[in-house]
């Protein structure tokens, strides 16, 4: 099937053996891409709009996999039900997908594996996760069209991360290649931008964002 190498990476990080939910599937082809491709058994796929579902839906007929993938419309995680023990939201900013794990913080107790690329403010999410009990198992980098898209592996299990570790990525900054070293250049210059940009007021954030430079030019080795 077509699949963009960003969802087929997610993809390919699901737990061949688990119960996955997606959480703002829109056109639905990451559920369609784990039964069709990778062989998992059933997959739910959720939205809160009508209008994603319904192409979602022509997707799920037009690769006949009906009896494997169920459509939900609902708000977050609200569409969970009994089984599920995967999550996957991509494709959002990332305090929305802080705002839908936190409403319904209760349903993560068999959640045991979360994948989760926020378009933005992945930090954040990093954070969250921590205080809601999980690692971080895996970073993965996808190049689209120009864009890098980060890719978040979240296992059930605390651990400490130093802030240092939390926004360079404890993985990630294990990697030497040649897209982690782009990522964390781009990352370089929004910071520098950002700290010419602060009014002198901003005393704290000027503060972290001297030491955000710093840790990345450690990093890339400037
Ligand atoms: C940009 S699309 C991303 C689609 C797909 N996950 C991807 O990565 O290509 C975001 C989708 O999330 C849905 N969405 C946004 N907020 C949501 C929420 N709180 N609950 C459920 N779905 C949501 C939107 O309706 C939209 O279809």
């Amino acid at each position: 099937m077509k699949i963009n190498n960003r969802l087929k990476t997610i993809g390919d990080l699901v737990p061949l053996s688990s119960y996955p939910l997606d959480i703002g599937c829109d056109h639905a082809l990451l559920s369609i891409y784990l039964v069709k491709e990778k062989g998992i058994q059933k997959v739910l796929a959720s939205d809160n709009k009508s209008g994603p579902l319904k192409k979602a839906k022509e997707n799920v007929n037009f690769y006949k996999v009906k009896d494997k993938i169920k459509l939900v419309e609902a708000e977050g995680l609200d569409s969970y039900e009994e089984g599920i023990d995967t999550i996957t939201i991509s494709g959002m900013g990332g305090l929305n997908i802080n705002k839908i794990l936190d409403d319904n913080k209760r349903y993560l107790k068999n959640i045991n594996t979360l994948i989760l690329s926020p378009n933005n403010y992945s930090i954040a999410v990093k954070r969250k996760l921590t205080k809601l009990g999980y690692h971080i198992d895996n970073e993965v980098l996808v190049k689209e069209n120009n864009i890098i898209y980060e890719i978040l592996v979240f296992k059930k299990g605390r651990k400490y991360y130093s802030y240092k570790k939390l926004f360079l990525g404890p993985v990630l900054m294990t990697k030497q290649d040649n897209l982690t070293k782009e990522h964390y250049q781009n990352l370089l210059e929004t910071k520098r931008s950002l700290l010419k940009a602060l009014p002198l007021s901003f005393s704290n954030k000027i503060r972290v964002t001297k030491k955000e430079i710093k840790y990345l030019e450690e990093v890339i080795n400037i």
